[in-house]
This record gives C-alpha cells, structure tokens and sequence, in this order.
C-alpha cells in the first residue's frame, strides 16, 4: 500500500477538483459491474440483503453515470452519489461532498454502498470507516479496484492499493467478511476488480 502526501486538506482538494474538471466527461466505471451487483442484490444468494434494496450510495461519481444504472437496475430505490467537485451541481442524484466525511443522516442507511473511486482517498482507514458505518447491518459495501498500471499512487489517484491488501485490510482490521470477488471486464482500459464485503 503506498499513500501520496499532500502538503495540506486544501491542496488534496485543489488536485481533485481539477482532475475531475478536465476529465468530466469520461466514464470510468463499466455498466456491466453495476448490473452484476444489483442481479446479486435482487437475487442474492447466500448473500442476505434486504429486500428490495431501497437505500444505494455511490461515491466519488464525477457525472453520474453510475448511479443512473443503479437507478435502472432498482427504479425503486433512492439512489445518492457524492462528488467533492462543484460540477456535483450539474448532475442529478449527486451532492458536493468530500466522502471522507460522515453525515449523520446517513449511518446505517444504505443497502448498497459503490465506489470505483476508494484510489482517491488521502486518508483510507477514515475513509474505509465512513463508508462502513453508512451501510445497514445487512448492507454491501461494493468495491470495484482499480488494478496495474491505473493502480500506482500519484498526485490525482493518492492511493496504491492491491486487492489482496484492501482484502487483508477489511476482514482483519474492519472485521467484514469478503463475499464476493469478480473481474469486471472493461470495455476501456484495465480490467478492474469488484470486491463485495459485508458487516
Ligand atoms: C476515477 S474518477 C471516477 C468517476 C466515476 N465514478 C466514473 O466511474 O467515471 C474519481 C472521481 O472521484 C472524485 N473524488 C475524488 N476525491 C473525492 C472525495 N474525497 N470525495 C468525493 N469525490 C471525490 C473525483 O473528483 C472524480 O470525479
């Protein structure tokens, strides 16, 4: 695991909302991962969550693309993003938000927490703690990570981390059990890899 040091909070954020500004029309995340999630939701498998699944949470969403597939997979469901950039206000479903920081209407709330986004993260136990509390005791905390070379720490994407790592890092220090493992085959790019824990 290797973390890029910023000279200041302000600095961190300065990067991101540039990063973002200058990328804000890409998609980074692949469709077919979210569809998987929400067919593991709507069918689960061993897997309990309750059901339907009413409450998702995507962090770190840029345009949005993701929760609009959420919502076509769940249409019933409240589907939120958080997005530490301004642009968050050009884009339904999304809140300008630095994911690191808890709000507290949202502790225990959500049946599906996404991110493709966990790289980004300055701080990642505060971050990994965050998003853990948000998720209902039945809830899936779904990780899609990156991997190789758009895995390396660097100014934009501050955290280097293996999935065997973020693994090690959940069920020993977090205490989650891993549920779930799966190449998501991405059109563009690295494949990634979607990890799913629960509490
Ligand atoms: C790799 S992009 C992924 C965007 C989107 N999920 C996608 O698949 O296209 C990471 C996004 O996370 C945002 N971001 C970075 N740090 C963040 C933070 N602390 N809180 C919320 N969003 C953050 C960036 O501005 C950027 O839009």
């Amino acid at each position: 695991m290797k973390l890029w040091k910023y000279k200041s909070y302000d600095e961190y954020v300065r990067v991101q909302i540039n990063g973002n500004a200058s990328k804000l029309t890409n998609v980074w995340a692949d469709e077919s991962c979210i569809d998987y999630i929400c067919n593991l939701a709507r069918n689960p498998d061993g897997v309990t969550i309750k059901q339907p699944p009413q409450h998702v949470i995507c962090h770190g969403t840029r345009n949005g693309s993701e929760q609009k597939w959420f919502i076509k997979n769940l249409p019933d469901a409240a589907v939120i993003g958080t997005e530490i950039s301004h642009t968050a206000n050009e884009f339904p479903n999304t809140i300008q938000h630095d994911f690191h920081v808890p709000i507290k209407e949202y502790v225990n709330k959500f049946d599906i927490l996404y991110s493709n986004s966990l790289d980004h993260s300055y701080d990642p136990m505060k971050c990994l703690r965050t998003w853990i509390d948000q998720l209902n005791a039945d809830g899936l905390l779904c990780i899609d990570l990156a991997q190789g070379r758009e895995m390396i720490s660097r100014e934009l994407d501050p955290l280097e981390i293996s999935s065997e790592e973020l693994i090690d890092l959940l069920v020993n220090k977090f205490s989650l059990k891993l549920v779930e493992r799966k190449v998501i085959d991405r059109k563009r790019g690295v494949n990634s890899e979607l990890l799913i824990f629960k509490k």
